[in-house]
């Protein structure tokens, strides 16, 4: 189908990739088998009807999946990126062609565009808000304070925005309710580790084409994304280094068997890096000047701001593409470090970000949360809300039921046994 009278209104690169972006759409749902359920209940029950809402995503096959499934549930949803480069363009095409979804969003859009594209989710007066990283929740709170009483309650995706979340709370400013879709067991156990794990590593081997076995591969950050990160690149044959800045985190990789060191050391080792950790300039001046000649770095946290590129472009004499989403930055000193992904996430600009099969458990959180704060609209307090565990276990138990695996459940006897408490030494 091409755009039609009733093509919504967007900005996106081609529409006429929309049939492309369509078969990739249909392709993802295969392993979407959570989403398909909630979105066959929301197409009968319509829980989200009169509900305007925007999601600030990576603009994906999987994120297609969510907004048709917001669509189907009865709500005006609008979608814009929540990263410069992660727009899959053939994705945002078929949304608008095909679903009636308005899209604004371009891969490659420069941030000048990205905030007028916040500019406009919020244009769109939301009652809800499904955010990526917070900013279209932190540019409600900065600039649209009359709106506010509009808004039913946020969603937030990512370890980043979470940590944002908590700061807007303490500063008093979080007068609206969010779920924290993050901290669900069903989505940072699986989208942290596993989808982060193996799509950082397809970014950086899309991009390179290099061979991992035998490289030194140093990985900032031990969450749950780093350890993801970590153990592929151990499966890929690496040695792998952990760099870290909470104590029982550095314990822990330790004790997974990884070298753990400060950064100041692992610098002159690493023939890669990733950065992982949620902050900011975790690599330095200081860490490329003693870099390899030909080291590659790479982030894969949710802003580009772990690897201190003006730092390096202030010691550096030229900048050469070598490979899409390659670039070698040639020092003063004669030697080079390889920047890939222009320091923005690697899985998503150079790679399609995590599986469909993770993702859907992720996005089954966020369709799930969205129907919670209408259902308990004017009921919950402003601040941090947590997905109920029984929402959590159900996506579980759908998600294992479509996996085709069984699992026990508890007799009788041990239910008692588990209440308990005067039962010990029999
Ligand atoms: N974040 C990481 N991977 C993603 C994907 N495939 N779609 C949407 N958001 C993501």
């Amino acid at each position: 189908m091409t755009a039609t009278a009733t093509t919504p209104k967007h900005e996106v690169k081609d529409i006429s990739l929309a049939s492309q972006g369509k078969q990739r759409i249909e392709w993802a749902g295969r392993e979407m088998p959570v989403l398909r359920l909630i979105q066959e209940r929301f197409s009968k029950e319509k829980p989200l009807a009169g509900i305007r809402l925007v999601a600030c995503c990576h603009v994906t096959t999987e994120t297609a999946h969510l907004a048709i499934a917001l669509k189907n549930g009865g709500a005006d949803a609008l979608l814009i990126a929540s990263n410069p480069l992660s727009t899959q363009d053939d994705v945002a095409a078929s949304l608008v062609a095909d679903y009636g979804i308005p899209v604004f969003a371009w891969k490659g859009e420069d941030n000048p565009t990205y905030h007028r594209h916040v500019q406009i989710a919020l244009d769109h007066k939301p009652n809800i808000i499904i955010d990526d990283g917070g900013d279209v929740t932190a540019t409600l709170i900065k600039e649209r304070q009359n709106q506010i009483s509009d808004i039913i309650g946020t969603t937030e995706e990512t370890t980043t925005g979470i940590i944002r979340l908590r700061a807007m709370f303490n500063d008093g400013v979080l007068t609206f309710p969010a779920m924290n879709v993050n901290d669900a067991d069903t989505k940072h156990f699986f989208d942290n580790r596993y989808g982060t794990g193996q799509s950082t590593l397809d970014g950086i081997i899309r991009a390179t084409n290099v061979l991992l076995a035998g490289k030194n591969v140093v990985v900032a950050g031990y969450g749950w994304c780093g350890k993801g990160v970590a153990m592929r690149a151990r499966g890929l044959g690496a040695n792998v280094i952990v760099t870290e800045i909470d104590p029982t985190k550095a314990i822990e990789a330790v004790m997974d068997g990884f070298r753990v060191m400060p950064m100041s050391e692992a610098a002159p080792l690493g023939d890669l890096f990733v950065t992982v950790t949620g902050n900011k300039h975790v690599i330095r001046e200081e860490h490329f000047a003693v870099m390899k000649d030909g080291a590659m770095v790479a982030n894969s946290g949710h802003f580009d701001i772990e690897i201190d590129l003006k730092a390096l472009k202030a010691k550096t004499k030229e900048v050469r593409q070598v490979r899409n989403f390659t670039q070698q930055y040639r020092l003063e000193t004669g030697k080079s470090v390889i920047v890939l992904g222009e320091g923005r996430l690697i899985n998503l600009a150079a790679a399609e970000g995590h599986p469909s099969a993770v993702m859907d458990m992720s996005f089954a959180n966020q369709a799930m949360a969205c129907e919670y704060l209408v259902k308990n609209q004017g009921k919950l307090e402003p601040g941090i809300h947590s997905i109920p565990e029984e929402v959590d276990k159900e996506i579980a138990r759908l998600k294992l039921h479509a996996m085709g695996i069984k699992i026990d459940s508890l007799t009788a006897e041990q239910e008692k046994y588990i209440n308990s408490w005067t039962m010990g030494t029999e």
